[in-house]
Order: structure tokens, then C-alpha cells, then sequence
């Protein structure tokens, strides 16, 4: 009979951006229970996993969509993703205590995207136009500024005479934007600038599931629904031709997807905390029997 394995990737759970900002909103959280007098808000979700964001809320986060229901005083947590100018601009209006969690990776983007803007750039992000990173990123970029998700998209620009900027949503698939880049270099402008602002830790992450995939009979991708990274990931180790199965957590497996599979791969999203990988890695072992598990 041939030997049972899992594959955990051993880049898995939280990325370093992510733990940074779980780590301060949690230090709000505790400091506000010495203290109980500021409440401790933040404009939608921190992080794109839910189950994360059920033990913060417990602890007495408040999500929220507008500033409108925030006291002055009390405290806003920017999340991992940033936040759009005006919106920090009235947050300081309102004497809000902000805590900013906004990863210095996508930081250094929003930076890049003020500096070609003052430089009268048209900036072409390639991104997903309703993922939170890229809202708040426009803000920085501009009235001048166009965002592609998609290889299609890139043909459609008119950018003749123009000056153009190309840049990244940090969580973007590297081969997707090689081309798209490639794509836009040979439409007509007057400058063209190719920005890599793709978060490395994501590529790696990336590169090491495809390789895990490549060599399993099933592969799970464990992330929020909403997270982007998850979709991406699960999208680039389908694409390989093993079956893939994206999870939000150990609930979701099903017992028929692992007959006859000697071999799983496990990675993760960013935003998926170790405990849910490891819950996941102790399921299927329950499931499919006595089989052995190790990081790759
Ligand atoms: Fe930052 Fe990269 Fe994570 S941009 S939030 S370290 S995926």
C-alpha cells in the first residue's frame, strides 16, 4: 500500500504584516480593558479572516463602516490594508486615537504612488479595484490613475503621449503582472516606469505551493472567503491540475475528497492564523487515518 502523506508548506499562516497588525490591535484591546474608558473601532474588517476577527470582536473590537458612530477620543485601528487619505484626514479631525496597522510593505507602495503623482504620472495599478488596498491606494495615486485586474484590461488603456507608472496591489500573482507589464510595453506612450511593489513573502508563498501541488494527489488552500491572497493562491495551484480545494477551516473537508489520495498539500493564506492550518492538518489526519505530516 502506498505510503499516506501531508505536505504543509512552511510558509503558512500569518504573514508578517498581518501578525503586526493583529498584534497591535490586540495591545489596543488589552490596554483598553485597564483602562475602559476609549472604545476600539476599526473601518471594516482588520484582517480578511473571520474566525480572527470573531475573537477580536469579543474582546471588544468594533467594526464599522463609517466614522460617523466613532466618540472622539476613542480609538481607530487602520488596518493591515491602509486607508484612504480623507478618511484618516477625519478620523484627526475628530480627535480620534489612531493606531496605524497598515503594513509598512503596502505603506512603501502608497509612498511610490504620492511621489509619481506630484511627478504627473498616469498610474496604472494592477489590483483588484474593490479590494480595500487598492481604494485606500487611489487615494494616494490620484485623480490620474487607472486600475487593470486583468490581462484584457491592459488593452484597453489609452495611455498615447502619456507618462505611465505601473504598479502592483501587494498580493498580485507575479506571473499575472509580468504580463500585464509586458502587455502595456507594447501599447503607445511617451514614458513608460514598471514598479515591482509585489509583497516577496507572497511570492515565495506562492512559488513554495505550486511546488507542494505539483508533487500531491489534493491540495487545500486555507483562507477566509474574502481574502484576495487565498483566491489567488487557490487559483495558481489549480492551474498546476491538481484538485484544490479552498477551506475557510476544518468543518469544510469533505471525507469523499480524500479516498485515494496519498498524498495532501496544505498551505495558507496571509491572513490565516497557524491554529486554523493546524486544526485542518489534525482533521484530515482523523479522516484519513494514521498519516504522517511535515513541513516542506
Ligand atoms: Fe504585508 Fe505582504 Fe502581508 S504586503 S500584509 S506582508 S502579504
Amino acid at each position: 500500500m502506498p505510503k499516506r502523506e501531508i505536505k504543509i508548506s512552511k510558509i503558512c499562516g500569518f504573514c508578517f504584516g498581518v501578525q503586526r497588525a493583529v498584534e497591535l490591535t490586540s495591545k489596543a484591546l488589552g490596554n483598553k480593558s485597564k483602562t475602559s474608558k476609549r472604545s476600539v473601532w476599526s473601518l471594516g474588517e482588520i484582517i480578511h479572516n473571520p474566525q480572527v476577527i470573531k475573537k477580536l470582536k469579543k474582546r471588544g473590537l468594533n467594526v464599522t463602516k463609517s466614522l460617523n458612530v466613532i466618540n472622539p477620543g476613542d480609538i481607530l485601528i487602520i488596518r493591515s490594508h491602509g486607508e484612504n487619505i480623507a478618511k484618516t484626514e477625519e478620523a484627526k479631525k475628530k480627535k480620534l486615537k489612531i493606531i496605524d496597522t497598515t503594513c509598512p510593505l503596502v505603506k512603501n507602495v502608497q509612498q511610490i504612488a504620492a511621489a509619481l503623482k506630484d511627478k504627473d504620472f498616469t498610474i496604472v495599478i494592477a489590483g483588484d479595484k474593490k479590494h480595500p488596498e487598492v481604494v485606500a491606494l487611489r487615494s494616494f495615486a490620484g485623480r490620474n490613475t487607472k486600475v487593470i485586474s486583468n490581462l484584457s484590461e491592459t488593452k484597453k488603456l489609452k495611455l498615447k503621449k502619456k507618462k505611465i507608472a505601473l504598479i502592483a496591489q501587494t498580493t498580485q500573482s507575479l506571473s499575472d503582472y509580468k504580463k500585464m507589464a509586458t502587455s502595456i510595453a507594447g501599447l503607445e506612450y511617451k514614458q513608460l516606469h514598471i514598479f515591482n511593489t509585489i509583497c516577496e513573502a507572497t511570492v515565495i508563498r506562492q512559488k513554495l505551493a505550486v511546488e507542494i501541488t505539483r508533487k500531491v494527489d489534493i491540495m487545500f488552500v486555507i483562507g477566509g472567503a474574502q481574502s484576495a491572497n487565498t483566491q489567488r493562491l487557490a487559483q495558481i495551484c489549480s492551474a498546476t491540475g491538481t484538485p484544490t480545494k479552498k477551506i475557510e477551516d476544518a468543518s469544510q473537508i469533505k471525507k469523499q475528497w480524500l479516498a485515494g489520495k496519498n498524498k495532501i498539500g496544505i498551505t495558507s493564506g496571509t491572513s490565516t492564523p497557524g491554529w486554523i492550518v493546524e486544526k485542518v492538518v489534525k482533521s484530515i489526519k482523523i479522516i484519513g487515518g494514521n498519516i504522517n505530516a511535515h513541513n516542506q
